[in-house]
């Protein structure tokens, strides 16, 4: 079965240089700063190896000697490993702190990885959730963001290669890593820890906007939180109504969070905002209208075993319904 991959997704997660060594933001500098010393010096004890190899088999007796002597035991086999191992935990100890130490002028978050999906809150100062939405994120650039990392089921790793670092997501345990975007644009984001079938399927993106745009966006989800969604103009779109009734008949309310309705299910992912995102579950799939009708009717042959039931023996303006509502849902 072919898996069909988001356009945004795919391309923010491939091309030439590979993302990890692309890095758009300070935290994910420093890492590939380390990647390219690893490689530097990786390829440096290679050579060294190698000809210490050459040595031993055609080297001249007098060589050879010198090679089996003690002192280069001592030196290569001892002293300058540990000194190199040793600057590399300095090195790494003092990266991981910048990468973790609140300063207190970032933007909070949590992320909680779920089998196959990221739930997502956006915090105050304190800690408390503002609003929630799920599988994107919407950050400014050129400001930190804390990320607080949870898990609600197995070990998945949170991993925006080319804005920071990568990070376990630990059920029981609260981890938390900074992210900083320095251009707008659509970042990928992918789950790095096999967390069961359907892992390579657990995507997501991060999406970096101008600061005024941002703060627009953020007060638009803010007044959105309390207000009914689908104001006049939705409410008079006989589809979109329709669509309305059926996800409260069908069960979807059961599972899914609507803000300002009586959807409240906390199981699935928030669809306050879902008619917005880019992509479709969790990353992998284009977000319009026929995408969304074959998620709804048989998201198990899209992404087995997911904890979404296929709904078959819905009919096809059913699930017309259901996605027009979806799409309505900004
Ligand atoms: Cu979640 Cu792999």
């Amino acid at each position: 079965m072919s898996q069909p991959i988001s356009s945004s997704l795919a391309e923010a997660l491939s091309g030439w240089p590979p993302p990890v060594l692309d890095p758009h933001g300070p935290f994910s500098n420093t890492v590939t700063t380390l990647a390219w010393v690893l490689i530097a010096l990786f390829t440096l004890i290679f050579v060294l190896v190698c000809a210490a190899l050459w040595v031993a088999l055609y080297g001249s007796d007098e060589l050879r000697a010198r090679l089996g002597g003690e002192g280069v035991v001592k030196w290569f086999g001892l002293i300058v490993p540990s000194g190199v191992l040793l600057v590399l935990l300095a090195w790494g100890t003092v990266m991981v702190a910048g990468m973790t130490t609140i300063q207190g002028d970032e933007l909070r978050m949590r992320v909680s990885g779920n089998i196959y999906w990221w739930r997502v809150s956006y915090l105050d100062a304190a800690g408390k959730e503002l609003h929630a939405d799920a599988n994107e994120l919407h950050i400014p650039v050129g400001r930190p963001v804390v990320v607080d990392m949870v898990s609600e089921d197995v070990i998945h790793s949170f991993w925006v290669p080319k804005l920071g670092g990568k990070m376990d997501m630990i059920p029981g345990r609260t981890n938390r890593l900074k992210l900083q975007a320095d251009q707008a644009g659509v970042y990928g984001g992918q789950c790095a820890e096999f967390c069961g079938g359907a892992h390579s399927l657990m995507g997501f993106v991060v999406v970096a906007h101008e600061p005024a745009e941002w703060q627009r966006w953020r007060d638009a989800r803010l007044a959105r939180q309390q207000a009914q969604p689908a104001p006049a103009a939705a409410a008079a779109h006989d589809e979109v109504q329709r669509g309305r009734q059926l996800f409260g008949e069908v069960g979807c309310a059961a599972c899914h969070r609507v803000a300002g309705t009586t959807a409240q299910g906390l199981s699935g992912p928030d669809l306050t905002h879902v008619g917005s995102r880019q992509s479709l579950g969790a990353g992998i799939l284009p977000n319009n209208r026929g995408t969304l009708i074959g998620w709804i009717g048989d998201s198990q042959s899209i992404k087995p075993n997911n904890r979404m039931p296929a709904y078959r023996s819905l009919q096809a303006a059913e699930l017309n319904a259901l996605a027009a509502y979806m799409e309505s849902l900004k």
